[in-house]
Parts: structure tokens; sequence; C-alpha cells
């Protein structure tokens, strides 16, 4: 972590950072695939499927062949939940990062660099919480593999927490899935509760058991405050 700079996204930055979100993002196909087989529900179905077509074709090859072909569906939706919702991010509020972003003294978008290269990135932005008071939330946090488990997230999430308290907000919400583990752990860690859980609207997700979770923080000081889905929560973070 001593080799790593946190400084404001620059426009220089936009290829790199693009870059770096799309490939934490897409890697974590193989953490849905293993979450969904980890689903009694889908063991089941692959059971079942397994057991009518051992039973129907009277052909153990092709059971198996049934199963493997359960699996590359599952893979593949876990895939197209990850490759979609970065294509969608990339044609959101990452398209023009600098306009979402860096314009407004409430909006923020920092890079980790190590070693001169960019390695990890988050942003805030304004939020409307449910009491009618603004918030702020966390988004687009990653760090490209390879630096992982070095703190620099930690850092990152740091950043935001102090920004935001600077800023008078009261309370911190972001929304993660309940593939991303990691990040989940360095949340609750950092001071963040999970106040809600909930289904995408996609049914791909739904298929494989990925579901959304909400998470907020209050710095300590301040009443729990809950935040209901809204606009802001739609915005999906992870
Ligand atoms: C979640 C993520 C941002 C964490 O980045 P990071 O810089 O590795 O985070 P930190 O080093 O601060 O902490 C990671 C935790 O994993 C542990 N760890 C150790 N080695 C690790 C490794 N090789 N890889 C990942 N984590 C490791 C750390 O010790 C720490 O554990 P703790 O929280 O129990 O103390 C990163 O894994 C990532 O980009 N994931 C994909 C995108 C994502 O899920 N983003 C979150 C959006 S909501």
């Amino acid at each position: 972590m001593s080799n790593c700079r946190i400084r404001l996204y620059q426009d220089s930055d936009y290829d790199r950072v693009r870059e770096v979100y799309s490939k934490s993002v897409k890697d974590l196909t193989p953490d849905g695939f293993y979450l969904a087989l980890r689903s009694f529900h889908i063991r089941l179905f692959i059971f079942i499927v397994f057991l009518l077509l051992l039973v129907t074709v009277r052909s153990f090859l092709a059971s198996i062949f049934g199963v493997v072909l359960m699996l590359i569906f599952v893979w593949w939706c876990s895939r197209d939940f990850f490759h979609s919702y970065v294509r969608v991010t990339f044609s959101s509020d990452m398209l023009d990062i600098q306009k979402t972003y860096m314009q407004g003294d409430s909006h923020r978008f920092w890079v980790a660099e190590y070693g001169g290269t960019v390695v990890g990135m988050v942003a805030v932005i304004p939020s409307p919480l449910v009491n009618g008071e603004m918030g702020m939330e966390l988004k687009r946090m990653a760090v490209i593999e390879g630096q992982r488990g070095k703190g620099i997230a930690t850092a990152l999430c740091k950043t935001v927490l102090d920004f935001a308290r600077t800023r008078g907000s009261k309370v911190v919400v972001l929304e993660t899935s309940t593939v991303q583990t990691t990040a989940q752990r360095m949340y609750v860690r950092m001071g963040f509760r999970k106040i809600k859980t909930y289904d995408y609207g996609k049914i791909k997700a739904r298929l494989i058991g990925i579901r959304a979770l909400a998470g907020a923080t209050d710095h300590g000081s301040m009443g729990f405050i809950y935040k209901m889905r809204n606009t802001a929560l739609k915005r999906k973070c992870i």
C-alpha cells in the first residue's frame, strides 16, 4: 500500500479506468457460477434433469451430457449478467466520467495508482434518502486482480467516507451483490451494514440466484438510517 497513491480522476485515465473496471467486474463470472452451484434449487434441478434423461433416453452418457449443458447454461447466465452490467455502466455513468463524477461539489471519482499505473477506482455521488435528507452513494469500487489484498480498496473506501464526512453527509449508501463476498467483508469492516437484500430485475440473475444487497454506514455517530429502494439504489454498484 505504501507505493499506492490515491488521486482524483483525470481525462487521461479514461481508457485505463474502463479497462480496470471491465476486467474486475467480468472476472466475477466464476464467483457467480459457484454461488449458483451452492444453491439447493439449482442442484436439485440439475439432478432432476439427470434423472429424467436417464429414465427417458436410458443413456448414462446422454444424462451426463445434459448435466454438462446445464452447467454451461449456468456459466453463461453468470457471464452474461456481469458482461451486460459492464455494457450498461459504460453506456451510462461511465460513458463520460468527467461529466458524471467530476462536476459538482459532492461528486468525485478517485483512482488508485500503483507504480504510475491506475489499478483501482471509486466514485461518490449525492444520494437522496427516504427521510428527505441527502446522503452519498459509493460507486464503482474496483481493484485490478494482482493488486488485491494490499488494502487498496480499504483506502479508497476511507477516501469516500472522509469526503462524505467533510461534506456533512450523515450516511453513505452503496449497492453490491451476493456474489461479491470480498467486497461485502471489506464494507462491513469499514462500518457498513446490510440493510436490504432484493432481486435484480434480470431473469438470468434470478435464475442463478444473484441478489442485490444495499448497505449503509452512518460514520458511527448518527442513528441508523434505513434506505429504501429508490432511484438511487436502482443504479447498481458492483
Ligand atoms: C472488492 C475489491 C474492490 C477489494 O479490493 P482489495 O484492494 O483487494 O481490498 P482490500 O485489500 O482492502 O481488502 C480485501 C480483503 O481480502 C483479503 N485478501 C487477501 N489477499 C487477497 C487477494 N489476493 N485478493 C483479494 N483479497 C485478498 C484482504 O486481506 C482483505 O480481507 P478482510 O476484509 O477480511 O480484511 C476487489 O476484490 C474487486 O475489485 N473485486 C471485483 C469488483 C467488486 O466486487 N467491486 C465491489 C463493488 S460493490
